[in-house]
């Protein structure tokens, strides 16, 4: 795939018994006898029964699926061995034992081969910076626009991949007649205009095209086009409009960078790529003018085509049109111009869209001591670990591996795996060191008293071993207890550990990786963990799933490399059985680094995983805040979860508010129904949870589970709650979604004006001192200068009455369908009609006949619970209090300010088909 990779066969043959014996080997390929005294992990498998053991098994049974010949000559050697050790007598078993070890062909672990063509050293081009006069036309955090064919579009998704996994912001567009707007306030919404398919910028209509090309001048905003791939062959046509012609359907070789064009920041021009270019029907540009500087270059497959090289991205220096441009001759499936891209978007930014050239890279090795017998490290292979380390840390500064132990497993391999055991804590000093639990034991498994046991075993192990304690890091078998939340564990690494950073990749789920994000919980830091390919099985190169080639595809421009390129911040894990056997994680991590080193000018670095915690709550201070998600759509959340939890003790619907409106009758009577569950009262807060809305929110989902009965008979049941503070609250939308995305959501409204006013003599009866200090008037009267605890009444006491705003939010998030609207003046007026309507909306059976059930009470003046023939029970006398009528000129205030919230709700229910209340209208009038 690229030069000056040297091809390798990894074959090692003994070449005489003696020569085992003496450690000797030959190899056969080009790095022949390089290797010859290296260790005797690579002593012939008969000399160690325990490794011809596994490897014979691993015919069978193991991920590794041997030829037929290899398993017949396994099986046999078998046989050979226990007729051996059966019936032999020592001297014979010897003897025996040498004719075998002559005849035995074993893998050697493959090395990192890449050699950069073009190490030396580049110069950095200095990030563009906008002239002063420019700086404050855009707005401070400009967006990519991106016109796309369709919303599906494939190198519309390439591109917004690329936008999500480097956290820049877009607004996706399907060209349509009209432009979206490019400006507010006369500032540039946009930093950089992206056209997945640039013909479409040249077929805009004059007039539209004239707004853009202004825009662009304007606001010194630069264009990135990509040239669609076509069937019919064009040679030499020239673009409409411009001194540029185009040759379609190219297929090349050898490409590489132009060195010298400005446009590269994060990408290096580390020499030849000499694949067949993925098969892509490129289009190569050749310029009549001097404002085209070429970017990237190639040359024709086609024998005798052209000597020279073709252009296929290229830079419109604006020379022509005072527009700069960089356009692509082929997509984005190819991953240097994934690079390219964004260093595209970084130039004609002026450097206002751009990503960060620093990059931490940390790797775990969990498991020590834990891997199954026959997988472990050997005494070389910690050699070789430590070798690496040191080849690592002269391209990455600070690099150290992180190693996780389990003490139970301590000298539990074969012999020279046991060796290796101690070989590693001899050089205890040389590496980072992390507790994992003492018996590998799942947490979410494990009571709080039997988890503290563990973690204090493992700690003891540490001690008297001299493995460092405090590290401040633990990560947990297969993410259990991390994420989804085991509160117990989180309590008890504190306590045992002082644990205050892990990583995991269950949040918000394990694919796709760009997702994956971190978030802060009870003061421990969960970072996000990434993937690079090795599992605690994958130990053979030549049986790497799919084949070889797919893991050094990842390496070289893939998987891999990619997630190094896109996160600031990557960890990664990997296990004690990927560093013996073919050591494949000190290949790919070698050979990752020596990639991105020759493709890339990012400052790559490792620093403690405190350190690491700190610097991606730094740089990403708005994801410290978690986000619980559904635990039940992922069957991996499932399987780390404790089996005592259930989904069904979530609620499946929420009356969300607002106050005042008339909820608490609402969930009176909803509780009434043989089929309905309230949730349990909280001593805090009364009736109602606020797990949403506030910092309850920080405790976590098993508190919030709290409130529910465990389902016993769960399905016929209909679990709840009502919070009317939900309704308004900015992020409770977005937090309902992610835990409960099946939930339907039943909001009341009444006049906002009679709301607002209710709700200011709730504050009074509740004896809040400001609303007691200052009267009705003051408070919805008040300025943005008036004292802060008025400011505050009077924001709650308006807020919540501007529906239309609020309930869009939630739409944002729900669909209509899953949203209810009551009017609550109906529900005060005619409770009956209102609770069938709502059975209804919430497909609940049976069907709860609330005509025997509720009775308009006319001590009370409202409709009441029926508790025998002639007695009801109504609600307390916070509900429905008495107080004087509001005066005749606040409510014209009020009426006023509503005015445009109103409107709005009424065009917001004609759109979902809800009759207009008449004190709607009225308040319209
Ligand atoms: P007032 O006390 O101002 O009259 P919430 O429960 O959301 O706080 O709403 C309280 C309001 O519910 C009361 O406001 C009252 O008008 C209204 N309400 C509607 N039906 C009711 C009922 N059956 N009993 C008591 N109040 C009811």
């Amino acid at each position: 795939m690229f030069e000056n990779m040297e091809s390798e066969k990894s074959i090692l043959v003994a070449s005489t018994v003696d020569g085992y014996m003496r450690g000797e080997r030959v190899w056969e390929g080009p790095h022949a006898g390089r290797h010859a005294s290296q260790n005797s992990r690579n002593l012939p498998l008969i000399c160690r029964p325990w490794r011809l053991w596994h490897r014979a098994t691993l015919c069978f049974a193991g991920p590794r699926k041997a030829s037929w010949r290899r398993c017949i000559l396994g099986a046999a050697l078998i046989v050979i061995v226990v007729v051996i050790y059966s019936f032999s007598e020592s001297s014979h078993r010897s003897l025996l034992s040498y004719v075998l070890c002559s005849s035995l062909v074993r893998g050697r672990p493959p090395e990192s081969l890449f050699r950069c063509n073009n190490m030396g050293n580049t110069t950095l081009p200095h990030l563009r910076v906008p002239p002063k006069t420019l700086e404050n036309k855009l707005r401070e955090d400009p967006k990519v626009l991106l016109f796309t064919e369709t919303r599906y579009s494939k190198t519309g998704k390439a591109i917004t991949n690329i936008l999500v996994a480097n956290r820049i912001k877009y607004k996706m567009e399907v060209l349509g007649k009209s432009l979206p707007g490019l400006t507010n306030l006369s500032r540039g919404k946009y930093g950089t205009v992206v056209f997945e398919n640039f013909e479409r910028y040249l077929q805009i209509d004059p007039w539209n095209r004239e707004l853009l090309d202004k825009y662009f001048r304007d606001y010194n905003v630069g264009l990135i086009g990509f040239m669609p791939s076509h069937e019919d062959t064009q040679v030499g046509a020239k673009l409409r409009g411009f001194p540029l012609y185009v040759h379609t359907n190219m297929a090349l070789e050898n490409i590489s960078l132009n060195g010298e064009n400005p446009v590269l920041q994060l990408t290096r021009a580390g020499g030849t790529i000499t694949d067949n270019l993925l098969g892509m029907a490129w289009t190569v540009f050749s310029p009549d003018d001097t404002t085209y500087v070429p970017i990237e270059w190639a040359y024709s497959s086609v024998p005798h085509y052209s000597e020279e090289k073709l252009i296929t991205v290229v830079l419109d220096k604006g020379e022509f049109d005072g527009i700069q441009r960089v356009l692509f001759g082929g997509n984005l499936e190819f991953w240097l111009h994934r690079l390219l891209f964004l260093d595209a978007m970084s130039y004609l930014s002026m450097g206002r869209i751009s990503i960060s050239m620093d990059r931490y890279v940390l790797v775990d090795i969990d498991d020590i001591f834990v891997a199954k017998k026959g997988i472990r490290m050997t005494a070389d292979d910690v050699m070789a670990l430590l070798d690496s380390q040191k080849r690592l840390q002269e391209m990455v500064p600070g690099w150290k591996f992180n190693l996780g132990f389990s003490g139970k497993y301590y000298q539990n391999g074969y012999p020279e795996e046991n060796i290796g055991d101690r070989k590693l804590l001899e050089h205890v000093d040389d590496f980072w060191w992390f507790g994992h639990m003492w018996g590998h034991t799942q947490p979410h498994l494990l009571s709080p008293k039997d988890l503290e046991e563990q973690m204090e075993l493992n700690k003891q192990f540490a001690m008297k071993h001299n493995i460092p304690t405090d590290s401040g890091y633990g990560v947990a078998p297969h993410h259990s207890g991390v994420y989804p939340v085991h509160e117990a564990l989180y309590d008890v690494w504190k306590k045992v550990w002082n644990v205050r950073v892990t990583s995991s990749e269950e949040y918000p789920h394990l694919h796709p990786a760009r997702l994956r994000r971190g978030f802060i919980h009870r003061n421990i830091m969960v970072l996000p963990r990434q993937t690079c390919g090795l599992f605690t099985h994958t130990i053979f190169i030549d049986q790497y799933p799919g084949g070889r080639n797919i893991l050094d595809v990842s390496i070289h421009g893939g998987e891999l490399f990619q997630t190094i390129v896109f996160s600031p911040v990557s960890i990664f894990m990997t296990h004690l059985s990927n560093y013996g056997n073919d050591r494949l994680a000190l290949y790919t991590f070698e050979s990752v680094i020596k990639f991105v080193k020759c493709w890339t000018n990012l400052n790559l670095r490792t620093v403690p995983p405190l350190q690491l915690g700190e610097k991606y709550f730094h740089l990403f201070p708005e994801e410290r805040d978690p986000i619980w998600g559904y635990p039940c759509a992922d069957h991996r959340h499932l399987e780390i979860w404790a089996k005592n939890k259930s989904c069904e003790q979530l609620p499946k619907f929420l009356v969300i508010g607002p106050q005042k409106t008339g909820t608490t009758a609402l969930y009176t009577f909803l509780a009434m129904h043989s089929a309905i569950v309230a949730n349990y009262p909280s001593p805090e807060t009364f009736e109602e949870v606020q797990f949403f809305n506030g910092k309850n929110y920080y405790k976590g989902i098993d508190w919030y589970m709290k409130f529910f009965p465990v389902p016993a008979n769960s399905s016929s049941k209909f679990l709840f709650e009502k919070s009317a503070t939900y309704f308004e609250g900015e992020t409770v939308p977005n937090r309902v979604k992610a835990l409960l995305p099946h939930v339907k959501l039943v909001i009341t409204i009444i006049p906002p004006s009679k709301r607002a006013y209710s709700w200011y003599h709730h504050m009074r009866a509740h004896n809040d001192l400001t609303s007691l200090q200052y009267n009705f008037h003051e408070v919805i009267t008040a300025t943005d200068k008036a004292p802060r605890q008025l400011r505050t009444l009077r924001n709650k006491c308006l807020i919540p009455g501007m529906y239309a705003k609020h309930i869009e939010r939630w739409l944002d998030f729900f669909p209509a369908s899953q949203v209810t609207i009551i009017d609550g003046e109906e529900l005060r007026n005619d409770p009956i009609y209102i609770m069938n309507d709502l059975q209804k909306f919430l497909n609940i059976e049976p069907f709860y006949n609330y005509t025997e059930h509720l009775r308009f009470d006319k001590r009370k003046g409202f409709f009441c619970q029926v508790i025998e023939e002639d007695k009801t029970k109504c609600l307390g006398r916070g509900k429905g209090r008495i107080y004087p009528a509001m005066n005749e000129s606040d409510a014209k205030l009020l009426k006023e300010y509503y005015q445009p919230y109103n409107i709005a709700l009424e065009k917001l229910l004609t759109r979902l088909d809800y009759p207009v209340p008449g004190w709607l209208e009225d308040e319209l009038q």
